[in-house]
């Protein structure tokens, strides 16, 4: 029977074939690979729990441009809306299209889609992880500085979804992760995860963690769905991405951010403009490498 290749987390994918899904990114990127027609005829179905304008904007134009249709499913206006089971929807669905990307609230549901459908899922996003745009960020890095094994890639602010999947990057490749978050927004259960891992060092500083980085990264301090409050928001202060921080970083050194971002909050006014900042191609490369993710889910 066919293996069905589900894009779920980085822990599930082999070093090698992320690997080759970055570098076919790149390759699309170039102009390389064409990707024209590589999938006609096939669909690629959206649900989506969460707004997006990256994710899903970037999987559309992808699933066009390599020859697809889309169908996007609004969750709310679909009967998953309205309680019919996880389970039911993927067994229907998976007799109309031929790939599902699935944003939603948390993982549970995202692999209970997967355990029952006969078609490839990719995780367009939940509250614990966001691998697709891990994809584009080292995609970016690599772009940028070079291969990402042996670099170091600083991450300040919230402990969120995009920065668990950089935590599970950090033991697929050999680079190093230092992590500027206040310890007591991290479970327990997490940190003993991180501990075990030499690459990745947490600081108490953001000073600290940005001295002789290749990267300065930061994403909302109050991710979707998350409740906003000052308390939060007085830990994470400390760790905001500002011009100062940007400064300590290497002089070579880019600052990425997945987007939508606050300014005035997780980063300083302006820090999008900043020279350092290669946030425009970041998002540029969600499209290059989504039909990477489609194409070695399909294949
Ligand atoms: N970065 C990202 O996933 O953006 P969207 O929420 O707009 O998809
Ligand atoms: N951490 C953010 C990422 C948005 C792309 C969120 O989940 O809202």
């Amino acid at each position: 029977m066919k293996k069905i290749k589900h894009f779920l987390d980085l822990d599930k994918i082999s070093a090698t074939d992320l690997r080759s899904i970055i570098d076919l990114s790149k390759s699309y990127k170039q102009g390389i690979t064409s990707g024209q027609d590589t999938h006609k005829d096939k669909t690629l179905g959206l649900i989506f729990e969460k707004p997006s304008t990256r994710t899903r904007v970037s999987f559309e134009i992808a699933m066009y441009q390599l020859g697809g249709n889309v169908t996007i499913l609004e969750h709310e206006k679909t009967h998953l809306g309205r309680g019919e089971t996880i389970s039911d929807t993927a067994k229907v669905l998976s007799r109309y299209i031929d790939i599902i990307v699935y944003r939603t609230s948390s993982a549970e549901k995202l692999y209970e889609l997967a355990e029952h459908s006969s078609v490839p899922v990719i995780n367009g996003l939940n509250d614990e992880t966001h691998p697709c745009q891990l994809i584009a960020d080292i995609m970016t890095f690599e772009e940028n500085i070079g291969i990402i094994n042996k670099k170091t890639v600083t991450w300040c602010g919230d402990y969120n979804n995009v920065c668990r999947s950089w935590v599970q990057a950090a033991s697929i490749f050999d680079f190093k992760l230092h992590l500027a978050c206040p310890r007591e927004l991290i479970k327990k259960s997490e940190m003993k995860i991180i501990e075990k891992n030499k690459n990745i060092k947490i600081f108490s500083s953001a000073n600290g963690a940005c001295k002789d980085t290749d990267c300065v990264m930061t994403d909302t301090w109050f991710s979707m769905g998350q409740k906003v409050g000052d308390k939060k928001r007085n830990l994470l202060k400390p760790f905001q991405v500002n011009n100062k921080l940007l400064a300590i970083a290497k002089k070579k050194s880019i600052f990425m951010h997945c987007l939508p971002a606050h300014r005035g909050e997780e980063i300083e006014k302006n820090i999008l403009e900043h020279p350092k900042s290669v946030i425009w191609d970041e998002a540029e490369n969600r499209l290059h490498s989504q039909k990477a993710i489609l194409n070695w889910c399909l294949k």
